[in-house]
């Protein structure tokens, strides 16, 4: 029997990407009060008359509808040390992180701590995510069997690190390529996941497990990469001198096969005019984490010079660098960044790059990212404002744009009314 679900609402995604600047945008398509037509967990039809009886209806008239959020860069085992006082990036790393995700060797915390994030991501209106579980091979094995039992699209890997990291936090080459083997056979294509290599950051591996990371790539074209790049200044100054015959921090993983199409690095805030035509010549996209990068005080990510050298910019909450699993709150974080270097980010240019423009980043456009027949329906449905200043705010918008902005800057996953994967409800608000 087929599946068939109805939902109405305000649908609001992106054909194109919007550019720079452009509050009214050709590339934005907006239709308010239609139906989203939802068989076996595809899109089949987006319409503005209500279909016949025989489909069951959620009407969500009066809200927003977007596709569900992608959150390019996030670590499952850190709700533990979200909201860290005082630390900049490898201080963090020894004094919270590092001794939290140790209690990842133990599969009940692993399976619980996989539940428990998913359910916030979803609660935040993330359908699809990049993760970094830890170094344990049973964390990565619990997130995907936690990702599955949800029918959501989720990338992740075991963490690659075996050196400068504590005891019981390092692998070796052997084990880890085995352990890598293992996982990819048992998930990478199944249901709706995908493996990705997922080296922790250039200082946590010896050359040789690049190498061995690098094989990996090579040997399947289909797996993803994600890893750190140039977030900090001192973990750059670090790079240099653990890998002095590179030209750059990038160019470290570049010599490791580690740069392709498939490749998610975080950050790149340090990066030179050099690094960015790499990136753009691999294919490889940066995850933009602007709570992270302004919580850890790491600076502020050059978005539009990477985008005129032609590299993807997809966006990241980085939990538990970055202070919220909300996109919201990460996208209203990425104006105020832009803002601080002379630039003003339209909402268009936001929620294309937590959408569309991550799905594409992903090779996943086809799959999530828009609301088009054919689409799998991940779904979010959103409250243009809750409480009496978001509403007066609200109110007297002028235009979309200015609506859209102000839902964007002042909301949060409170805002969120329903999130629905592959058509199936997967959160309600109480
Ligand atoms: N660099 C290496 N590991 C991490 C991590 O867990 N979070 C962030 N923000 N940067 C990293
Ligand atoms: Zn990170």
């Amino acid at each position: 029997m087929t599946a068939r679900l109805a939902i109405r609402g305000d649908l609001l995604d992106f054909t194109a990407e919007p550019a720079w600047g452009e509050t009214e945008s050709s590339a934005v398509r907006w239709r308010p009060g239609h139906w989203l037509l939802v068989e076996d967990g595809r899109i089949v039809s987006v319409q503005a008359e209500a279909p016949g009886p025989e489909w069951p209806r959620e009407d969500h008239a009066g809200r927003l509808v977007l596709p569900g959020f992608v959150d390019t860069h996030v670590h499952s085992p850190q709700l533990d040390v979200i909201a860290s006082y005082g630390s900049e990036l490898l201080d963090w790393l020894n004094t919270y992180t590092f001794p939290a995700e140790r209690r990842y060797a133990d599969p009940q915390v692993a399976a619980e701590g996989a539940a428990l994030f998913l359910d916030a991501l979803l609660a935040s209106g993330t359908t699809a995510a990049v993760v970094f579980p830890t170094v344990h091979k049973v964390s990565a094995d619990a997130l995907f069997a936690a990702a599955a039992e949800r029918g959501m699209r989720v990338i992740a890997g075991k963490v690659l690190m075996d050196r400068h990291a504590p005891d019981g936090l390092r692998d070796d080459v052997e084990q880890a390529e085995a352990d890598c083997r293992a996982l990819i056979d048992r998930w990478h294509g199944r249901d709706r996941l995908a493996y990705a290599v997922t080296v922790r950051f250039a200082p946590t591996s010896t050359p040789e497990q690049l190498a061995m990371a690098g094989r990996l790539c090579a040997e399947d074209p289909t797996l993803y990469m994600q890893t750190h790049v140039a977030e900090n200044r001192d973990e750059v100054r670090w790079v240099r001198e653990l890998f002095p015959e590179a030209r750059s921090y990038l160019d470290v993983y570049a010599r490791a096969g580690l740069l392709h199409p498939r490749s998610v690095l975080a950050h790149g805030i340090w990066l030179d005019d050099a690094d960015r035509a790499a990136l753009r010549d691999s294919g490889a996209q940066i995850a933009h984490s602007p709570s992270s990068n302004l919580f850890l005080g790491s600076g502020l990510f050059g978005w539009r010079a990477a985008e005129a050298a032609g590299a993807a910019v997809s966006m990241a909450s980085d939990v538990g660098g970055g202070t919220s699993l909300s996109m919201l709150r990460t996208l209203a974080d990425a104006y105020k960044v832009q803002a601080m270097a002379g630039e003003r980010l339209t909402a268009w240019k936001a929620l294309h790059a937590a959408t569309r423009g991550a799905a594409q980043a992903l090779g996943l456009g086809h799959e999530i990212g828009s609301l088009e027949p054919g689409r799998h329906a991940d779904l979010a449905v959103w409250d243009w404002a809750v409480g009496p200043v978001a509403r007066q705010r609200l109110d007297v918008a002028q235009s979309l744009h200015e609506q859209v902005f102000a839902w964007m800057t002042l909301g949060d996953e409170r805002n969120l009314a329903a999130a629905y994967v592959a058509g199936r409800i997967s959160h309600r608000r109480a």
